[in-house]
C-alpha cells in the first residue's frame, strides 16, 4: 500500500542536481523502501557511487557490464523494480529514452524497465526550450512516462527561470502517488482543510496552535493518488505541497470557512483535518500592544464552527477530526451526530511518537454505524489511504442524507 518495502530504482544522470538526488534517496530509505541507484558516467561527476551507497543505497550499478545487473543472484534489476525514478534527469537521457537509445547503464535499464517511469528533469533554461528537447518531452508523455518539475527557480547559473529539478520531497510525493494508482476516486472532486489557523491580536502577535498540517497534506497526497481532483485548503504551514493539489492559503478561521464553503460547491468529499481555532480575539488592536505590569486580559469570542454550519453545498461525504485526550471515542462519536458528520477521525495527540507535527498517527475511524476501526500507529500517508479507504466504502452505501 504505502512506499514501504517497495523496490525503487534511482537513475541519476549529469546535471548539477544530482547532489539532490542523496536527499530523494534518504526520503526512500527512510520511509523503508529498497532502492537500487543507476548512475551514468556524467552523473559521476558530480557525485560518487559511494554517497548513494553510504545514504543506505542497497547496491549502485555504474556499467551495463556489471554482473549484479543480469546475474541471477540478484534478480535483474529491471524486473526488481516497482518504478524507476529518474533524478535528475538530463535532456541527454530525455531524448535517448524518447530515441529508443540505450548506450549506457541507465539508458539501457529504462529501456529494460516495463513498469511505471517518473523522470525529474533539471536543466538549464535554454536547453530545456530546445525545439527537440520539448518534443522529445510531449513524445514520452504521450507513451505513458510521467514528469515532475521542472520548476521556476534560481537556476546553477543564478538566474530565474524553468529548468529547476523539483525538490526531493516533491518528486518522493510523486512517487508514492504513482506507485499507489487507484482510480477510485477519478473524476471525483475533494476539498481538504489542513493546518492550523492565525487569530491576529495584532500587527505583530496571533493566537494559534501546534498543528502541522501533516494529516491534512497527506490526505490531499493520497487523495491524488486515488485519482481525485483536490484542492487543498491550508493554514500557515511549511510543508511542500503535494504535486497535483490546487493549494489554497488561508489564515484565519472565518478565511478557512468561505474558501471550505467556495469549494464545497460541487464537491463529493470533504476532509477536514484543520486543527481550526475555536476563539479569535474580541479586536483586533492596530498598534502592538504595549508591555504593562499589570499584565493583560484577552477577551474572546468564539470562531464559527465549520463543519456544524455547512449548509446546502455540504458534499456527499464530510469527514472530520476529533482531538481528544479523555474520553475519545465517546467524544468523538459526539460530535460525529452533533456536527452531522459521516466520519470522525479521533486521535490523541498526547500518545508518544503520534499526532501533531510526527510523521505517525495512531486513530480510530468512526461512523454512523458499524463498528469503529482502529487503527494501530501507521505512517500518516497510510492513515490517510485507511481514511480514504473507508470513506469510499461509506459513499457506496450511499445512506439519502435525509434518512440522517
Ligand atoms: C557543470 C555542468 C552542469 C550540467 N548540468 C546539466 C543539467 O542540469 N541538465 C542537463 O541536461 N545537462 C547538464 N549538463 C550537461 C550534461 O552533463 C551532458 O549533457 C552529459 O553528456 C549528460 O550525460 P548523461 O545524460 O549521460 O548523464 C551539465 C554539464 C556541466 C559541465
Amino acid at each position: 500500500m504505502s512506499i514501504k518495502g517497495k523496490n525503487i530504482l534511482l537513475g541519476v544522470s549529469g546535471g548539477i542536481g544530482a547532489y539532490k538526488a542523496c536527499e530523494l534517496l534518504r526520503l526512500f530509505v527512510k520511509a523503508e523502501a529498497r532502492v537500487r541507484v543507476i548512475m551514468t558516467e556524467a552523473a559521476q561527476e558530480f557525485v560518487t557511487p559511494l554517497t548513494f551507497q553510504s545514504l543506505g543505497a542497497e547496491e549502485v550499478s555504474t556499467s551495463v557490464f556489471e554482473p549484479k545487473l543480469y546475474s541471477l543472484e540478484h534478480v535483474n534489476w529491471a524486473d526488481w523494480g516497482n518504478i524507476m525514478v529518474i533524478a535528475p534527469c538530463t535532456a541527454n537521457v530525455i531524448g535517448k529514452m524518447a530515441g529508443g537509445i540505450a548506450d549506457e547503464v541507465l539508458s539501457t535499464q529504462a529501456m529494460a524497465f516495463s513498469g511505471p517511469i517518473l523522470l525529474a528533469p533539471a536543466m538549464n533554461v535554454k536547453m530545456y526550450n530546445n525545439k527537440a528537447v520539448q518534443k522529445n518531452i510531449a513524445y514520452l508523455k504521450s507513451i505513458g512516462v510521467n514528469f515532475i518539475g521542472p520548476e521556476v527557480g534560481h537556476l546553477a547559473t543564478l538566474i530565474t527561470a524553468t529548468g529547476r529539478m523539483s525538490d526531493p520531497a516533491v518528486i518522493f510525493s510523486k512517487t508514492r502517488q504513482i506507485l499507489l494508482g487507484r482510480n477510485d476516486l477519478k473524476g471525483k472532486r475533494v476539498v481538504v482543510g489542513a493546518g492550523p489557523t492565525r487569530e491576529p491580536l495584532d500587527p505583530v502577535r496571533y493566537i494559534s496552535n501546534y498543528s502541522s498540517g501533516k494529516m491534512g497534506y497527506a490526505l490531499a497526497e493520497a487523495a491524488i493518488g486515488f485519482g481525485a481532483d483536490v484542492t487543498l485548503i491550508s493554514g500557515p504551514s511549511n510543508i511542500p505541497v503535494p504535486p497535483g493539489v490546487n493549494i489554497i492559503r488561508v489564515e484565519t478561521a472565518s478565511q478557512m470557512q468561505s474558501e471550505i464553503e467556495r469549494f464545497c460547491i460541487g464537491a463529493d468529499y470533504l476532509y477536514m483535518a484543520a486543527a481550526v481555532s475555536d476563539f479569535k480575539p474580541a479586536s483586533f488592536q492596530k498598534q502592538k500592544i504595549k508591555r504593562t505590569e499589570q499584565g493583560l486580559k484577552l477577551v474572546l469570542h468564539p470562531n464559527p464552527d465549520i463543519l456544524k454550519s455547512l449548509g446546502k453545498n455540504r458534499p456527499q461525504i464530510v469527514v472530520g477530526f476529533a482531538l481528544e485526550i479523555e474520553n475519545l471515542e465517546a467524544r468523538a462519536f459526539d460530535k460525529l451526530r452533533d456536527k452531522r458528520l459521516d466520519m470522525i477521525v479521533a486521535n490523541n495527540p498526547s500518545e508518544e511518537g503520534v499526532g501533531f507535527g510526527s510523521d505517525y498517527n495512531r486513530v480510530t475511524i468512526l461512523t454512523r454505524q458499524g463498528k469503529p476501526v482502529k487503527l494501530e500507529k501507521l505512517p500518516k500517508f497510510d492513515v490517510a489511504i485507511r481514511i480514504i479507504e473507508e470513506s469510499i466504502k461509506l459513499r457506496k452505501r450511499d445512506v439519502p442524507k435525509n434518512k440522517r
